[in-house]
């Protein structure tokens, strides 16, 4: 780790209390913590909005008798060659699957695979969280 900084800054009453209400219910051990994350998650935000090169979960929980969806999503993922690193798939019941999908590549491609397998009729619930490889972040 880089070397540390003590910081003092000043913030409204008002906001103080949001930041202490959010601290608690997040868990956050000190003040400290919750801000260096705020930060980190700001400079993940801006690599996707810059379109740089990212890494995401694709989660979907599906109903794979739903008809040809399962060949959808497998088709899927071959077209999308190149940006998908692994994949896990476990059964939940007879019907409901789900599927975790980790994937890296520009923020666009990405984001343009998550929302593509969202919008697969049999998907019952589809979401794309976005991490970073790091490089920014260290
Ligand atoms: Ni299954």
């Amino acid at each position: 780790m880089s070397d540390l900084i003590r910081l003092s800054f000043t913030i409204d009453r008002k906001l103080l209390e949001h930041l202490e209400r959010l601290l608690h219910e997040s868990g956050y051990g000190n003040r400290s913590e919750f801000i260096r994350d705020l930060v980190r998650n700001r400079l993940v935000d801006r690599e996707w909005e810059q379109d740089e090169e990212v890494i995401g979960t694709i989660t979907i929980v599906f109903d794979h008798h739903r008809r040809g969806l399962t060949e959808k999503l497998t088709a899927l993922q071959h077209q999308f060659e190149g940006a998908i690193l692994a994949t896990t798939h476990v059964h939940l019941d007879e019907h409901i699957c789900v599927e975790a999908i980790l994937v890296r590549g520009r923020a666009s491609r990405i984001a343009e695979l998550g929302h593509t397998i969202r919008q697969l009729k049999g998907v019952l619930k589809g979401e794309l969280s976005l991490a970073s490889l790091g490089r920014g972040l260290r």
